[in-house]
């Protein structure tokens, strides 16, 4: 498909692309080299707090050395790309390094070659974006000893853990909900304003991005966090295009269907969107086939969630007082038992889903989260609390869950993956979370703002039904009646991508 405009990319020094190259993406690197310097200090350390047999185990201390000698190299390698970036070099094909899009990542970078936009400030910014996460992981993926290891795992529990109030509050929610569930039932429009209120949760859980923290504060993120009817009001003149209604309506003629769930954040975010598909008194009107969720089976995107990250976060909410425990401005108190048993119960409800394939995942072998959807045998990979991600292992293994790391518009779906299609199109709803999501949808590409949204999906428009629940990070917005933009443009003119 070809759209009548552009893509956003760097060359527009006032668009969000070139300050994402400029400053964004070089703090993110950053982060990266501090991450593995810490890990190998650590491990330097080792021998000398170790127990005394595994520290003083020859094998074991070579193995160390080894694993050293290789996050050296990753610190190095990823210091000559920040380089690089900046002075608008050539972007590298990706190593085939046996991890999937390698050769359509690199033909896409020819063709760029061939109009003279492969590099850090001229190419579109989708495609680099995505090629900049996937280069990334080619730098782990061929070494011996960090292959799975994920290096925003700690960023991504440490604003976990300072979500701990807003979790409080959506369990307590919940817990009051289910007192009311008869009421809720028979009462259609009740039903609807409860609705209502999940889906608007689920939206603002998007604000929780961390490639976006580096500039916004976390304070500033608590807030758009926050629950509550109250904050919900206040936060409706905020939502510029608001399908609710139409989502209710389709949602109310579904009987016996599948919902799902293509996943952004971990953490946060993730809590919002399993609380949507919680036991809840929508379930008889939306399905009863389990929604299918979709994680990145790589680190991508510094906050998306990965299969690991999606046990974790389950992990955490069983015990969350040793995670939620650290404060910022309003959850310095210690939560009461009653808050805590609130969560409790739901994340107990949570892990007894998972643990009985009520929550499907779209990865090899299904990683013990029930049954997996995927078009191979199962795999022997597990995902564990660690910062391992889950990857596959053999190299012939389709996993539906792969074509989420491609650089490819959704509209693209059909062509690129056929079989991920043909599922989609058996579903009764998807749900697409998050700016990257859109960004995809819509090709990330120079729309007008009024451009309807059906007219931007392209060729995608009609495949399925679909929801795109997003706070804005990025330029492409569309959808918009001439009146709200001129609005907004007047009230904020950083609307397109404060994630406000
Ligand atoms: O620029 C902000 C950004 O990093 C974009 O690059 C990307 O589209 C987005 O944030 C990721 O946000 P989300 O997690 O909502 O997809
Ligand atoms: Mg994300």
């Amino acid at each position: 498909f070809q759209p009548p405009f552009p893509p956003y990319d760097p060359t527009d020094k006032s668009g969000f692309s070139y300050e994402t190259v400029a400053k964004r993406w070089p703090v993110i690197l950053t982060s990266i080299v501090n991450q593995i310097h810490r890990e190998n200090h650590d491990l330097h350390l080792r021998p000398l707090i170790g127990d005394s047999e595994s520290a003083h185990s020859e094998e074991e201390s070579f193995r160390v050395d080894a694993k050293i000698t290789e996050g050296k190299a990753i610190i190095e390698k990823v210091g000559k790309l920040k380089y690089e970036m900046a002075r608008d070099h050539v972007m590298e094909p990706i190593p085939m390094d046996g991890e999937p899009h390698v050769d359509f990542y690199n033909s896409e970078l020819e063709n760029l070659a061939k109009a003279s936009k492969d590099t850090w400030f001229k190419a579109p910014w989708l495609y680099a974006e995505c090629y900049l996460y996937r280069l990334l992981r080619s730098y782990f993926v061929q070494t011996t000893h960090w292959k799975d290891y994920d290096p925003f795992h700690a960023q991504k529990l440490d604003v976990f853990a300072k979500s701990g109030a807003s979790i409080y509050g959506i369990a307590k929610i919940m817990h009051e909900l289910e007192s009311e569930k008869g009421a809720l039932e028979s009462d259609p429009s009740k039903l609807k304003v409860f609705f209502q209120e999940m889906i608007q949760m689920c939206l603002w859980g998007n604000a929780t991005d961390l490639s976006l923290l580096t500039h916004m504060s976390l304070v500033d993120i608590e807030k758009l966090q926050s629950v509550g009817k109250e904050m919900q009001a206040a936060r409706k003149e905020f939502i510029m295009r608001d399908d609710q209604d139409k989502v209710w309506e389709h949602l109310t003629t579904v009987k016996n269907g599948r919902v799902d769930f293509v996943l952004d954040n971990a953490g946060f975010e993730l809590f919002t969107d399993l609380y949507v598909c919680d036991d809840h008194p929508l379930d008889q009107r939306s399905s009863s086939i389990p929604p299918f969720t979709s994680p990145k089976l790589i680190p991508w995107f510094v906050s998306d969630v990965t299969p690991p990250d999606f046990n974790e976060t389950i992990a955490c909410l069983l015990r969350p007082t040793s995670l939620f425990t650290t404060s910022s401005s309003s959850s310095s108190l210690l939560p009461s038992p009653e808050q805590q048993q609130h969560l409790r119960k739901l994340a107990e409800r949570l892990r007894q889903y998972v643990s009985e394939g009520v929550f499907a995942m779209s990865v090899p072998g299904g990683t013990g989260l029930g049954g997996g959807l995927t078009t191979t045998a199962p795999t022997t990979a597990t995902a564990t609390t660690s910062n391992m991600v889950m990857t596959t292992t053999a190299a012939t293994t389709h996993s539906l869950a792969e074509f989420w790391t491609a650089p490819v518009p959704y509209w693209d779906i059909e062509t690129y993956d056929r079989e991920l299609w043909e599922f989609l199109r058996g579903s009764d709803l998807v749900v697409f979370k998050g700016d990257l999501n859109y960004r995809k949808l819509t090709g990330d590409i120079k729309w007008p703002s009024w451009t309807s949204f059906e007219e931007a999906l392209g060729p995608l428009a009609g495949s399925f039904p679909l929801l795109s629940l997003r706070t804005n990070k990025a330029d492409v917005a569309v959808g918009l009646d001439k009146e709200v933009l001129a609005q907004i443009e007047e009230k904020d003119a950083n609307w397109r991508v404060n994630g406000k």
